[in-house]
């Protein structure tokens, strides 16, 4: 459920008028909504009450500044994958003992930033990344608090670029070699481990690849409990699905209870890293239709929106729902929406049926919330869009549109 809705023929975001937004902050323009943020986070967030558990928001789905705030304040940890993500939510005000640092690069510099700061764990990818822990946490005189990822060549049927726990991804390490990997951590005099990981993808409209990867980490941790190591955490990572289109994933709230009713009288806390099932459809990317065009095989609605704006279309296919903000009643029509890059890869939409729209006029594109501006570029020298938060009846300028002179400003 979500906070955009028709209001006497007009799209609204909570109480204000997407219109009205559009025209002063112009398009193309991301608007959240603080309502439909805060009661997702609480829906998946309470899923899991009847256990121990931790829910840290991916950063990677949204980074924006305003939404991290308003997690945080919600009692959010977050998941990181960067020095520069950890900048963000230590910025937001969550506090270090709530964040949990994955990713399979991670840089000495940012090791070093995380232990400064005192994060909860890294979630560590191989055995070098965790020597290199080891010798910078050594030479700041720390400990650093470590959980290996496994991964447990589990089937997410996703999309394959977002697939992660399977064994032919970059992620984590295989099931057979983690044993020892820990048996090295326990052994290393500035690394105390203290969970287990894994992550197996993104987008999953089902709960069966989450229980078997779990089943595999559960077996895994009864071995673990034999070398005598304090195991404490359980990260599941994140991944559970939206509706886009036509899918229908599980509610959060079946999720929660598949989980807790697995994971019963498991002295372990249970750490969650969502991020598209709070943000992707508290966002929607509006943008303004420039021209239409016949060609002899197609119809193209040529809006100012583009992949730099939205990559999910060009990179993975993705379907977005577009609609009128202001919907006119004209017959449908197959088109495809495309923006002005110059390249045929750069599409919102294709084969789509929508009515006969005008220059001048409105769509929105739905679930934009997520891995929407965060993959946002400056390609083609296009300005990043602005970002707007609405609340109730305020809107807050949560990024503003970038302009010439800052698209420039890093260079000589
Ligand atoms: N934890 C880890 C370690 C991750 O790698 C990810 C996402 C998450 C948590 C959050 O997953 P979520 O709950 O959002 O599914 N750009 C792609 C999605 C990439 C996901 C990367 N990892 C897309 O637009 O679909």
């Amino acid at each position: 459920m979500h906070h955009f809705a028709m209001k006497n023929g007009s799209l609204f975001a909570e109480g204000l008028s997407v219109k009205e937004l559009a025209r002063e902050y112009g398009t193309p323009l991301y608007i959240y909504s603080a309502a439909t943020l805060k009661r997702h986070f609480q829906a998946f967030d309470s899923a899991f009450d009847s256990m121990e558990h931790l829910t840290c928001y991916s950063v990677k789905a949204n980074s924006n500044l305003a939404v991290l705030k308003l997690l945080a304040s919600l009692g959010a940890g977050m998941d990181i994958v960067s020095g520069g993500e950890l900048y963000r939510a230590l910025l937001a005000g969550v506090p270090a003992e709530r964040i949990v640092y994955s990713g399979v690069g991670k840089k000495a510099p940012e090791i070093a930033q995380a232990l400064s700061a005192g994060i909860l764990m890294f979630n560590v990818e191989s055995v070098q990344e965790l020597e290199r822990i080891n010798d910078v946490a050594k030479s700041m005189g720390k400990i650093a608090r470590v959980s290996f990822r496994i991964n447990p060549d589990v089937d997410p049927k996703t999309h394959p670029y977002i697939s992660t726990g399977m064994k032919k991804n970059k992620f984590g390490l295989t099931i057979e070699s983690a044993l020892d990997a820990y048996a090295l951590a326990r052994d290393l005099p500035a690394i105390k481990p203290v969970g287990m990981d894994c992550h197996i993808g993104s987008q999953l409209t089902t709960i069966e690849p989450f229980l078997e990867a779990l089943d595999k980490l559960l077996a895994f941790y009864e071995k673990l409990k034999a070398m005598n190591l304090d195991i404490r955490y359980l990260d599941l990572g994140g991944g559970l699905g939206i509706p886009y289109n036509e899918e229908e994933p599980p509610h959060p709230s079946a999720f929660g209870a598949a989980l807790t009713k697995a994971l019963s009288g498991v002295p372990l806390k249970v750490v969650l890293e969502p991020g598209r099932v709070i943000v992707g459809n508290a966002g929607i990317l509006v943008t303004e239709v420039q021209y239409t065009k016949q060609t002899p095989t197609k119809s193209f609605v040529i809006v100012d929106a583009a992949m730099n704006d939205l990559l999910r279309p060009s990179l993975y296919g993705s379907f977005h729902r577009i609609e009128e903000v202001a919907p006119k009643g004209r017959a449908p029509q197959d088109v495809d929406v495309v923006g002005p890059i110059c390249e045929s890869g750069d599409f919102l939409a294709k084969d789509r049926q929508l009515p006969e729209m005008l220059q001048g006029e409105l769509l929105a594109v739905y679930s934009a919330g997520a891995y929407g501006f965060t993959m946002s570029s400056n390609y083609n020298t296009r300005a990043k869009a602005a970002e707007i938060l609405v609340d109730g009846d305020t809107a807050i300028v949560a990024r503003r549109r970038e302009t010439y002179e800052s698209m420039v400003a890093h260079e000589i």
